[in-house]
């Protein structure tokens, strides 16, 4: 017994003096391990008559139950201990100033994105995608074009070599405006879109990239007419270049999936070497810019989408992003937008803070 006590006292200071979470595990191993004083005495109480062992048992539980609880307690404090001195190694000095790093923006072509997203929004436009990658049926067919119409011809359509799963040809998208079949299939009528993304045509110079950005609007319902297509149109220029003297002018044109077809220019005047909205085109230094195409929805697009013409009749409309940006943010050559130059983008470009909105100004700059 005096040995049990002994063992005890010499183990709980050695526990007591215990700095490290290692050396209390050294110390638990040489107690309560398998070979530990602690269970070696257990061991004993076989060889022990039951007296003994009525006697001896409680009290060797009593010390190996002491042991156990002194060690758990040191336990505790030294892991928090050693959390606190993480914790006071790891401060941070936050009033230093940060590290001199590149700092990303946001391309103009994303900004006026997110500028149309909201604008629409608040018109209640949905927005909707569809594949880059397309098929021959929703690029043209459906559209109104068969494979023999010449409108064809005018898209400069990049195909690819080998053939969808139903035989038609494959393609990189001409216009969004395979979004909008895909959306009357998927949603039919009534409807309310906008679908911006990229398009691709074999087409380069000053004014065209192979790759460009454009954004499909679309409403379908009960009594939509020509008037509420001006409106919408009229109304998104106002609130996207934020002034109330936007003139738009429309053109009767035609496209195979609008009847009537009406393209838009809005005017602008030169101001140094840059351009800027308002004004008409018919003054010195004024000038009118095309900015896309629209109509009411030709009745045979309705049908090839699965939307009944005789109830449902809208209009689309078709926007070129990339010009409108040149509009809006001065810039005066559509290929520096795709050169990924660094020193344009951070000329050009917009920091993440400045989200448009309805309230702060869809195009603050910060
Ligand atoms: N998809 C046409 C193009 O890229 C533009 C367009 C014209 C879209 C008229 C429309 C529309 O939705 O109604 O040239």
């Amino acid at each position: 017994m005096t040995e049990l006590t002994s063992n005890k006292q010499a183990t709980l200071d050695q526990i007591e003096a215990a700095t490290s979470l290692d050396t209390l595990e050294e110390q638990r191993v040489a107690a309560l391990g398998k070979k530990g004083w602690v269970s070696l005495a257990l061991k004993t109480l076989g060889q022990m008559n039951p007296d003994e062992r009525k006697e001896a048992a409680p009290a060797i539980q009593a010390v190996r139950a002491e042991v156990a609880g002194a060690i758990d307690a040191k336990k505790v404090q030294l892991e928090s201990a050693a959390l606190e001195a993480q914790l006071a190694n790891e401060t941070i000095d936050l009033t230093l100033p940060g590290p001199d790093l590149p700092q990303g923006s946001i391309h103009p072509v994303s900004q006026v994105m997110d500028e149309l997203a909201e604008i629409f929004a608040d018109l209640g436009f949905a927005v909707a995608t569809g594949p880059e990658i397309e098929d021959d049926w929703h690029n043209f067919t459906a559209l109104n074009m068969d494979e023999s119409h010449p409108a064809r011809a005018m898209h400069d359509t990049f195909y690819f070599p080998d053939a969808a799963a139903d035989g038609g040809k494959m393609l990189l998208r001409t216009h969004t405006s395979p979004v909008q079949i895909r959306s009357m299939k998927e949603q039919g009528a009534p409807i309310r879109i906008i679908a911006p993304g990229r398009v691709y045509r074999s087409d380069s110079d000053a004014t065209h990239t192979p790759m460009f950005h454009q954004v499909e609007g679309l409403v379908i319902d009960r009594d939509i007419h020509l008037g509420h297509l001006k409106w919408t149109l009229e109304t998104f220029f106002k609130a996207f270049f934020e002034r109330e003297d936007i003139t738009l002018r429309l053109r009767p044109s035609y496209f195979p999936f609008t009847e009537p077809s009406v393209e838009f220019d809005v005017g602008y005047a030169n101001e140094g070497d840059r351009r800027v909205v308002g004004g008409h085109g018919d003054d010195e230094g004024h000038d009118w810019m095309e900015l896309g195409g629209s109509g009411m929805v030709n009745r045979r697009v309705l049908e090839f989408a699965g939307v009944d013409p005789d109830e449902y009749q809208g209009f689309a409309f078709g926007l070129g992003i990339d010009r409108i940006a040149m509009l809006k943010y001065g810039m005066n050559d559509l290929r520096a937008f795709f050169d990924g130059d660094p020193r344009w983008l951070s000329h050009y470009g917009f920091s993440p803070y400045d989200q448009p909105t309805l309230s702060a100004g869809v195009g603050a700059r910060s």
